[in-house]
């Protein structure tokens, strides 16, 4: 069967084998399948390059269900099964009036891959409402819980990308969100001048993801439209000498604060500056509006795009002597 439907870059590669999963059980004796030893996890599929047909088993994760574990006054925990569509979530809580994940609305993918690479947005992390969540074993289809602690969240990091890597099944996250005094997250600047031009001055969980929605909206391609996988690179951390060097050349060059020896430069801004945004090749190419997204118009290939980001690397690391790292995972 074609990905094409089970990836946000809409790539058009096959599998041999395909099976959607919705519960535990159901998964635990398809891990269990011998004759397929070769397998290929599938959650939201909006971090994933395909570059080539699979022949092993896809095992699409559609394990569905929120419900409320426990609740005080102030606040609430949630389960929410793997299979959930994030931003459906995200409206979910705002719906109900729980607070904690408004920053995060409209990023693509599912609940159960959100953890993986720790999703953020304008000043939120997934981490800041992360209790722990369940992941099956594959090696030995034991059910087991993460901690927060167990999880090593870091900057688009995680233990799921590291040592826990391609070893366990994420199949629910639970989430701890307010009921009342909500802590809102407005400092991101993109955010507050959103707000301005929408004349709210007293935002609420609500108005805060509409601001979101919106600067989404008028950066990033819909998914739907033009497949893309968001940010195809991660943000690089360069040490400040190096960063004194190079603005004597790029005296724009922003950078956020990570420690006293270390900074943090939008990868958009260095390869805007390199002269790739907006460049299109064919079917493929780098966004108009937001240069860390590549995007894929129609019918591009994965290895075409694959090029592409080894091309933009060479060229920052020329141009800047800096390395960028995908975040988004290569197959
Ligand atoms: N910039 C440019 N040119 C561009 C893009 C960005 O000069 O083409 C500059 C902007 O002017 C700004 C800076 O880069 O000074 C930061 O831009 P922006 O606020 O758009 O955020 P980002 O650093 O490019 C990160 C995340 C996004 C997240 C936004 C908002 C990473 C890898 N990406 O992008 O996450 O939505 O911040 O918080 O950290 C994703 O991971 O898929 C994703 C979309």
């Amino acid at each position: 069967i074609s990905l094409k439907p089970y990836n946000t870059f809409g790539i058009d590669v096959k599998a041999k084998h395909f099976v959607s999963i919705n519960n535990i059980e159901d998964l635990k004796d398809i891990l269990n399948l011998s004759e397929y030893p070769e397998k290929l996890i599938i959650g939201g599929g909006s971090n994933i390059l395909l570059t080539q047909d699979f022949k092993g088993l896809v095992v699409h994760i559609n394990i569905k269900g929120i419900n409320i574990v426990s609740e005080d006054e102030d606040s609430v925990i949630i389960k929410a099964n793997a299979g959930e569509n994030w931003h459906e979530f995200v409206l979910y809580c705002i719906n109900k009036g729980y607070g904690g994940v408004e920053n995060l609305s409209l990023i693509p993918g599912n609940v159960g891959t959100a953890p993986i690479q720790n999703i953020g947005a304008y000043g939120v992390e997934l981490k800041d409402t992360f209790v722990s969540c369940e992941a099956i074993s594959i090696e030995s289809l034991s059910l087991q819980s993460f901690a927060k602690t167990d999880c090593n969240f870091d900057y688009r990091n995680s233990i799921f990308k590291q040592e826990a890597k391609n070893k366990y099944i994420i199949t629910s996250v639970n989430f701890k969100l307010t009921k009342k005094n909500h802590k809102l997250n407005i400092n991101y600047g993109a955010i507050s001048s959103e707000l301005e031009a929408m004349q709210i001055s007293h935002p609420t969980i609500k108005t805060i993801s509409e601001a979101v929605i919106n600067i989404r909206q008028s950066k990033l391609p819909n998914p739907k439209e033009i497949g893309n996988s968001g940010s195809f690179f991660k943000n690089p951390v360069i040490s400040k000498t190096h960063y004194n060097t190079l603005i004597k050349n790029f005296e724009e060059l922003p950078c956020y604060r990570v420690s006293d020896d270390l900074v943090k430069v939008p990868a958009g801004w260095l390869i805007e500056k390199a002269g790739f945004k907006g460049k299109r090749f064919g079917d493929y190419g780098v966004h108009k509006k937001q240069a860390l997204v590549l995007v894929n118009y129609g019918n591009a290939n994965g290895t075409d795009i694959l090029n592409l980001s080894r091309l933009i690397q060479k060229t920052v690391k020329r141009l800047f002597d800096i390395s960028i790292e995908a975040e988004v995972n290569i197959l």
